[in-house]
């Protein structure tokens, strides 16, 4: 039985005790019917409530393959909408805070991308010549984009093998928003610097001439990610002078002097997966989000290994962040209640064609 929604502004004062106590209990009432996913940068009062935790190519696999009514996403909004995109249609995607964006996805826009494809096709035939590749952290409508222009969705796991998938069916990709994993990327696959270009959003031509738009292999987005872009290569080699068998692991959305100064690049799973299969006594310097860091500086701890965050100063992914307890508890209390609470429902027409890139992308495995 329905009754009226449950308000926010009753749950932000609750204590996140009592919230932890709500959040299992409703969990409990709900039971199939409710799945929680969690990204690793989720803060651990969150995070420890999830069934499923990975990276966002995890996670979408398992939206994809959940067969729970409520998907909660614990995460930011374009998870949710890869969730609802992937999900059936009677299935329902659920973001907590609404406020959970992710700043380096708000870089690119559907007009700006659009103005950008017909600028390039000024100068060369795009649809023949160039591959849309977008980052997964991006706006459902740039991965409609790319299903409608023959592109792919690619993650911070996959890009490699999604670039050679797409220099197999054209000569160029346009890759968006993340500059830092295009770059790195595409680095480590043997393209040279001086065949990236970075495409200035808003600059005619993106800023290029068009002898650099013919002669680039892969034209950059001029986006990045706020968080990663702390990590400085100075604090590695602060970090190796002091400690000079330290490995270092940094996302790669890191820069690319970070990630060249890096033992290993690896999106968050990765990272996590490499720092756990270490030998003890070692130590690690690790480039990427703060919670992700702290919970596995703890878990490793009585294993012997040492672990680091990269830099000097505290930051964590404050969109990630708004997750909090009390959204939680706010969401699945409704649930029970038979509230449908901050559902994430992509128009369809766009989620068809989004999941067409999303669907070429988890083909690739
Ligand atoms: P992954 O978890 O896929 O490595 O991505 C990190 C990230 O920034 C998510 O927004
Ligand atoms: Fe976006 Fe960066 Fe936060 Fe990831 S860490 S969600 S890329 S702002």
């Amino acid at each position: 039985m329905m009754t009226a929604a449950l308000a926010i502004q009753d749950y932000a004062l609750l204590e996140d005790a009592d919230c932890e106590a709500r959040i299992a209990a409703a969990k409990a009432k709900l039971g199939d019917k409710v799945v929680i996913l969690g990204h690793h940068y989720q803060r651990n009062e969150v995070f420890r409530h999830a069934d499923f935790t990975g990276d966002s190519l995890k996670l979408s696999r398992q939206a994809a393959q959940s067969k729970a009514e409520y998907i909660v996403f614990c995460g930011v909004h374009f998870m949710a909408e890869v969730a609802d995109i992937l999900s059936r249609p009677e299935q329902v995607a659920i973001l907590p805070d609404l406020a959970a964006g992710c700043s380096m996805a708000d870089m690119a826009d559907l007009a700006k991308v659009e103005q950008c494809w017909r600028e390039l096709g000024e100068v060369l035939a795009v649809e023949d010549r160039v591959t849309p590749v977008t980052y997964i952290n991006s706006a459902a409508d740039l991965k409609g984009f790319c299903g409608r222009h023959g592109g792919i969705v690619c993650t911070s796991s996959n890009a490699a093998s999604i670039l050679e998938w797409s220099f197999t069916r054209r000569e160029k990709v346009l890759f968006f928003p993340d500059q830092h994993l295009g770059r790195n990327t595409g680095y480590r696959m043997g393209i040279g610097l001086d065949e990236m270009v970075v495409w200035e959003p808003g600059k005619p031509l993106g800023g290029l001439t068009e002898e650099q738009i013919r002669s680039a292999k892969i034209i950059l987005w001029q986006g990045f990610c706020s968080v990663h872009q702390i990590f400085r290569p100075e604090h590695i080699d602060q970090f190796l002078e002091k400690y000079p068998d330290a490995r270092v692991i940094s996302h790669p959305e890191c820069s690319f002097e970070v990630c060249q100064k890096s033992h290993y690049i690896g999106s968050t799973e990765a990272i996590l997966k490499i720092v756990r299969d270490a030998e003890p006594g070692s130590r690690w310097l690790v480039g990427t989000e703060l919670n992700l860091v702290n919970r596995l500086r703890e878990e490793m701890k009585p294993k012997g290994v040492d672990v680091h965050f990269m830099s000097p100063m505290v930051c964590m992914c404050s969109t990630m962040f708004r997750t909090d307890p009390q959204h939680l508890a706010w969401v699945l209390e409704n649930l029970v209640e038979g509230n449908v609470v901050n559902r994430i429902q992509v128009p369809e027409e766009t989620a068809r064609y989004a999941k067409q890139a999303l669907d070429r992308m988890l083909a690739l495995g």
